[in-house]
């Protein structure tokens, strides 16, 4: 029987960073997945995490289960940073939100669509190009996918085919938007954008749902939910997929939650009960250790202040990254400029995949084979040796 099975090719973006660990060479540089590093290139634990592990070590006084809904602590003390004061008290006053944990951002996309599947939605519209697991995760719940362009030649998000798609959408379609940080094109919707997307999805009916995996590294944390928060104001339905893998470093410790928003407390109750249950049926319940870990923080304000610090540290230096690679505007012909604008950890170069190739033999410089690197893997020691590469590549 398992003998039926076909040989399934890796996930390349997780493949390189096998391929980069291969590599002897010193001068390697890597910009494939998205990982954010210091200035040293470093990934380290965050300190805000460090004292939250510490706490947690001594004080933890049990590991036995805590059900498919995960650390309700850690959901609600999130909530705030996510939608705002005001807006998470009156969702919360109106019993019009919940959420649970989920084993990072990737879970919270698959329960949203799991959920959205299960009410009956058959076909999820996505602006593409999109992060890879988008597309693997609807085809794994079986979804019609309908795509549109997302970013527009002019280096603008493409406001036309998000429009279109909204006005000829079935009323059980769904589209999936990201939420800031675009992955991987850095070009997001203006406020203003925001505010025609709100209005357009309040009056067609079509569910959003939200994939917020980058807040805090693109304009700031209050700046980089505004859009979810404008739709979520003006529409009676939305899941959003939250992810705190980057913005607390906690990766490999699988750390998200999925909120939900409905019309009113009954609906937003049984939305939660096929959750847990769906929760149940695929991971049981999501690994609790990271998540804890950030309760602890958002439970204390020094931490919290310390915390935040160090997000503002890697937005800033994401900042200062894409200024200086923004200088280029003709690396052996390709403008870097586009970069000065977008936000967040990652950005598409107009290179082929045999260029993709190139850099990394002969350059050593890892990144996707779309083109998208991650911004946040150059250094200023490493900057100019990157340029150099690509206008070799490209001259
Ligand atoms: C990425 O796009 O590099 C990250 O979201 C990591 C991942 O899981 O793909």
């Amino acid at each position: 029987m398992l003998d039926k099975l076909t040989q399934q090719p890796p996930d390349a973006l997780l493949a390189l960073i096998k391929l980069y660990n291969a590599d002897p060479r010193a001068s390697k540089i890597d910009l494939g997945v998205g990982v954010y590093r210091t200035a040293d290139g470093a990934t380290p634990v965050f300190r805000a995490i460090k004292a939250a592990e510490k706490r947690l070590v001594d004080g933890q006084d049990t590991k036995a289960y805590l059900g498919p809904e995960g650390d309700m602590g850690f959901v609600n003390a999130l909530m705030p940073h996510v939608f705002g004061d005001s807006l998470t008290a009156k969702l919360t006053e109106a019993g019009r939100i919940d959420g649970m944990q989920t084993p990072g951002g990737t879970g919270a996309v698959r329960l949203a669509v799991a959920l959205a599947a299960k009410a009956g939605v058959k076909k999820i519209w996505m602006g593409t190009p999109s992060w890879p697991n988008h597309a693997q995760i609807l085809a794994d719940c079986g979804m019609e996918v309908g795509t549109f362009n997302h970013a527009a030649e002019n280096g603008s998000a493409d406001m036309a085919a998000l429009r279109d798609v909204i006005a000829s959408a079935d009323a059980n379609d769904a589209v999936l938007l990201h939420g800031a940080c675009h992955n991987p094109t850095g070009v997001d919707y203006t406020n203003e954008e925001w505010d025609e997307i709100a209005g357009l999805l309040k009056d067609s009916g079509t569910l959003p749902i939200i994939d917020l995996a980058y807040q805090g590294l693109g304009d700031g944390m209050a700046e980089d939910a505004y859009g979810m928060r404008t739709l979520v104001s003006a529409v009676p339905e939305a899941l959003v997929a939250y992810s705190c893998d980057k913005n607390f470093g906690l990766y490999r410790d699988r750390v998200g939650a999925l909120y939900a928003i409905g019309g009113d407390a009954d609906v937003v109750t049984r939305i939660m009960s096929n959750g847990s249950s769906l929760a149940r049926a695929n991971w049981s319940m999501p690994p609790d250790h990271g998540g804890a870990a950030v309760r602890v923080i958002l439970e204390d304000e020094d931490l919290t202040a310390d915390w935040l610090a160090e997000v503002e540290d890697m937005r800033q230096r994401i900042g200062q990254v894409r200024a200086r690679l923004a200088a280029n505007s003709n690396a052996g012909g390709v403008d870097l400029t586009p970069l000065g604008r977008q936000k967040g950890m990652f950005a598409m170069l107009p290179v082929s995949k045999e260029q993709v190739e190139q850099l990394r033999k002969d350059h050593g410089v890892y990144m996707a084979g779309s083109g998208r690197i991650n911004v946040a893997g150059l250094t200023m020691g490493n900057i100019d040796a990157f340029v150099a590469a690509l206008a070799d590549v490209t001259g």
